[in-house]
């Protein structure tokens, strides 16, 4: 048995030696406090933070050891109820906490998608708004080489969301926007079905919305691959809200 630990420690060692970690710095630049969240995708093991308050004007950082693939967003106007649930009108994750432990933020939210590569390697990110949009957020690579360039939604989606696809905070104001897939739910916008291509289901009057205010961002399932960004050589991110 002992030789079976002193085995799987030396393992260990020779994997934590061999792996980097990339350290991000997520800020609020909105004029409110914000609750950002992260979800590790593929089976992968959760990130430190699963979800932490933010007042505005502050940064945070966490690391986040690769290879690793998971999604950042954050949530708005969350207070904790009467049953001591803590709850938001955007981006609420279920868990009844700050902490998301696992669980994904309910649309329509911004998206930060993310995939740090092992070795260095290349890594990939967007920002999407294939789920609808909260607030407007941005990606800055920091250090690492190749292309490495930012990629942002700098604008507020929901000034120009149609009533339809509005959600409504409290005060009336319209806090989040959902996506034609998710207020309609037709194949043709949810590029499903006999849409499921990209020659089949291209920009309609409803992705261009949100095109237009974030041409950047991924707008609908099948938009461009230019919305797709990448850094080679081990990058640190900052990731900010209300850029
Ligand atoms: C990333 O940040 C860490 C400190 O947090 C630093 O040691 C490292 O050099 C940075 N990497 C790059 C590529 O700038």
């Amino acid at each position: 048995m002992e030789v079976g630990i002193l085995f799987m420690l030396s393992l260990s060692t020779l994997f934590l030696s061999g792996s980097h970690s990339a350290t991000f710095t997520i800020t609020n630049n909105c004029p409110f406090t914000i609750w950002p969240a992260t979800l590790t995708g593929g089976g992968g093991s959760q990130s430190s933070s699963t979800g932490f308050e933010l007042s505005s004007k502050a940064s945070n950082t966490l690391n986040i050891p690769s290879p690793w693939s998971g999604r950042f967003w954050a949530r708005s106007q969350c207070s904790t109820d009467a049953t001591g649930k803590f709850v938001c009108a955007t981006g609420d994750c279920g868990s009844g906490q700050i902490p998301c432990n696992g669980a994904g933020g309910t649309p329509p939210v911004s998206l930060v998608e993310l995939t740090l590569a092992s070795n260095n390697g290349q890594d990939f990110y967007d920002v999407s708004l294939v789920d609808g949009f909260n607030l407007p957020v941005s990606i800055t690579p920091q250090g690492g080489s190749g292309d490495c360039k930012a990629s942002s939604c700098p604008n507020d989606v929901n000034k120009v969301c149609p009533p339809n696809f509005a959600v409504d905070g409290s005060d009336g104001g319209v806090i989040g926007c959902k996506s034609a897939c998710l207020a309609l739910n037709q194949p043709e916008y949810c590029c499903t079905g006999s849409y499921a291509s990209p020659d089949k289901c291209p920009p309609n009057t409803y992705s261009m919305i949100f095109k237009n205010q974030c041409p950047q961002a991924y707008s609908y399932a099948y938009d461009d691959k230019s919305s797709t960004f990448t850094c080679s050589g081990g990058a640190n991110y900052s990731i900010t809200f209300c850029p």
